[in-house]
């Protein structure tokens, strides 16, 4: 059915067509039209959904800066479940990896070999030396944010430290290869150059991810690729990027004790930065910073 220039717009924002996703569809239909992949227009968010993912944002970025700022030698990954936990149910909110799945806990605590995915527990204490991914996601009023960050504790080696750091500028290097209209290849291609160049491997396995109004939403977001290639990234879309960057090799197995926890295949180093993104008409906008 054609919707006309004075209707409401199809997005919800009660605003009228031509003042909201007009523009929108004439580029949506121009480059479906080229042969481009196109995903359905439901992966893009209106503008109250997206001042409900920027409010999830905001206490999930209060959850890591608390971590940043309590995590150290000594202190067992359960500990820092229980900071996350706290903080987050103290804010209204709900973390969002608890029962996700039939995950046990409120956060992602990942070490040394570890990808993504390991469970906190009591007897996991931290010590000089290791280097920790905490991946906290929040559910705030129905609306879903994820981020994570890396810490060094101790004394780190320097090839750790250099994991670490690389890992950071395949982020950020991914970041910047969103652009409105561009596409997710362009992502991946960013990552995996910035990534090989510097003699590691990017895991294939587990990438980013839409997110919003459910933790896991389409696209796949893939960390290698080919500029040019893949679904276009379009103003509105919210997902984030979270690179998983190898020391050795990029195949990973699942530990078979709890069935979640990624370990590297050849148990080299891992690290791993995350944050989610708004596509604007002009740009990007970090949610998690
Ligand atoms: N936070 C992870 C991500 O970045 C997802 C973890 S799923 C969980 O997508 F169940 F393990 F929490
Ligand atoms: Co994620």
């Amino acid at each position: 059915m054609k919707i006309n220039r004075n209707d409401d717009c199809w997005c919800g924002s009660g605003k009228k067509y031509k003042k909201c996703h007009m523009s929108f569809d004439e580029k949506y239909e121009e480059m479906k039209r080229q042969g481009h992949m196109m995903l359905p227009r439901t992966v893009v968010k209106n503008e109250e959904q997206i001042k409900g993912i920027k409010e999830s944002a905001k206490i999930n970025t209060e959850v890591l800066d608390l971590i940043s700022e309590k995590i150290h030698e000594g202190m067992s990954t359960e500990e820092i479940n229980t900071l996350v936990h706290e903080y987050t149910v103290s804010k209204g909110a709900i973390p969002a990896p608890l029962n996700y799945g039939g995950f046990p806990k409120s956060l992602c605590t990942s070490i040394n070999e570890e990808v993504c995915h390991g469970i906190p527990d009591s007897k996991i204490k931290l010590k000089s030396g290791d280097i920790i991914n905490t991946d906290v996601s929040t559910i705030l009023n129905g609306y879903f944010s994820d981020a994570s960050r890396m810490f060094m504790i101790g004394e780190v080696s320097e090839e750790a430290k250099r994991l670490v750091e690389v890992s950071r500028e395949c982020l950020i290097k991914g970041i910047e290869a969103v652009k409105p209209w561009g596409f997710f290849g362009d992502i991946g291609a960013a990552v995996q150059e910035h990534a090989e160049k510097n003699g590691f491997s990017v895991v294939r396995d587990f990438g980013g991810h839409g997110l919003g109004i459910q933790f896991h939403e389409d696209p796949f977001v893939a960390h290698v690729g080919e500029k040019g290639t893949g679904p276009v990234i379009m103003p509105g879309m919210v997902f984030t990027i979270e690179p998983m960057i190898n020391q050795g090799g990029y195949e990973v197995f699942v530990d078979a004790d709890n069935d979640w926890t990624a370990i590297t295949e050849d148990y080299s180093l891992s690290a791993q930065w995350e944050h989610t993104l708004l596509v604007t008409e002009d740009g990007i906008e970090i949610l998690t910073y």
